[in-house]
């Protein structure tokens, strides 16, 4: 195990259980219990918890705690996993496996998999608006989490990258690295931000967080495009090799293999460059390091 795979492995040991604890609480009562059925389902599934641990340890690294983030961690994930219900949906991706088990249209219908989506991205912004937290930070993490999702972030990138696949222009670099920056970098790069603002960060550490989390948010989408087009369906837990049957704008398309390779590097080592102000970082960094040699 690399040092960098020893530190990951110790941070999740720590901190999954804690989120693992409270992740489907707000969904294990109430009135639709098929819909909660259905939100446990893809909550339950697993899932690498990336941004999720990478709020956690932002606020640790500016001298906050676990506690103080853990209402942005858990909003977080929901919003993540409502992406991916609605990112592998017939009229999206049309995909059907995700975390190792079938999508959760395929078990429990299209318009059940949009509501159980909805109601993810909705408890999102209800756990941080009801948490216990100073009312400024808290009113920060929320526009955060409104960009990183909206349509400035997220939903923008998933815009962009269903029109793509149209390639109604010839494909390009600039276009390439919109679509990554917004699909998946923004959500990242909340992730980082909402921990920062949450463990009461200063303006210098909070915008170094940010930047890191928007490079290591475009290092994650390059390697989930390499990855795609290299690993298998069992390490990947989701089918493989679907982004090319789909004419998706990816790294590997437009640059081919290597050139995706030296992308990953680049955005990489500019993620490790923005921690040299912050006074806690080697968890972060090792994060980074981990993050481009992932194999699922
Ligand atoms: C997959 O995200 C979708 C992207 C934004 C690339 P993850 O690779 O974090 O998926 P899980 O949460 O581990 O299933
Ligand atoms: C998804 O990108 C990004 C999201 C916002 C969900 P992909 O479509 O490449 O993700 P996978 O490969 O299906 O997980
Ligand atoms: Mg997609
Ligand atoms: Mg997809
Ligand atoms: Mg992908």
């Amino acid at each position: 195990m690399t040092d960098a795979a020893a530190q990951v492995r110790a941070d999740l040991d720590r901190l999954l259980p804690v989120l693992d604890a409270e992740l489907t609480a707000p969904f294990r009562t109430g009135e639709a219990p098929r819909l909660g059925e259905a939100i446990r389902y893809s909550l339950e599934a697993g899932g690498k918890r990336v941004r999720p641990v990478l709020c956690l340890l932002a606020s640790e690294a500016v001298g906050g705690t676990v506690a103080q983030a853990l209402p942005g961690a858990l909003a977080l994930e929901y919003v993540h996993t409502y992406s991916l219900i609605h990112d592998d949906l017939p009229a999206m991706d049309d995909d059907d496996l995700r975390r190792g088990r079938p999508t959760n249209h395929k078990v429990f219908g299209e318009g059940h998999a949009i509501l159980a989506g909805d109601a993810l991205l909705t408890e999102a912004f209800g756990v941080l608006a009801s948490a216990a937290l100073d009312p400024v930070r808290r009113a920060d993490a929320l526009a955060l989490l409104a960009e990183g999702a909206g349509w400035r972030g997220m939903a923008g990138g998933q815009a962009l990258d269903l029109e793509g696949e149209k390639h109604t222009t010839p494909p390009d670099l600039e276009q390439l690295r919109l679509i990554h920056r917004l699909k998946t970098g923004a959500l990242l790069r909340a992730s980082l931000e909402i921990g920062a603002v949450l463990g009461g960060a200063t303006p210098a550490e909070r915008s170094a967080l940010r930047a890191y989390g928007a490079a290591i948010g475009l290092a994650f989408q390059i390697q989930d495009d390499i990855l795609d087009a290299t690993a298998t369906e069992a390490e990947l837990g989701k089918r493989a090799g679907k982004d090319a049957g789909r004419g998706k704008i990816t790294y590997p398309s437009l640059l081919g293999l290597d050139g995706a390779r030296k992308a990953l590097h680049e955005a990489t080592e500019n993620a490790l460059c923005q921690l040299a102000s912050l006074p806690i970082r080697s968890s972060l960094a090792a994060w980074a390091r981990y993050l481009a040699q992932r194999a699922s």
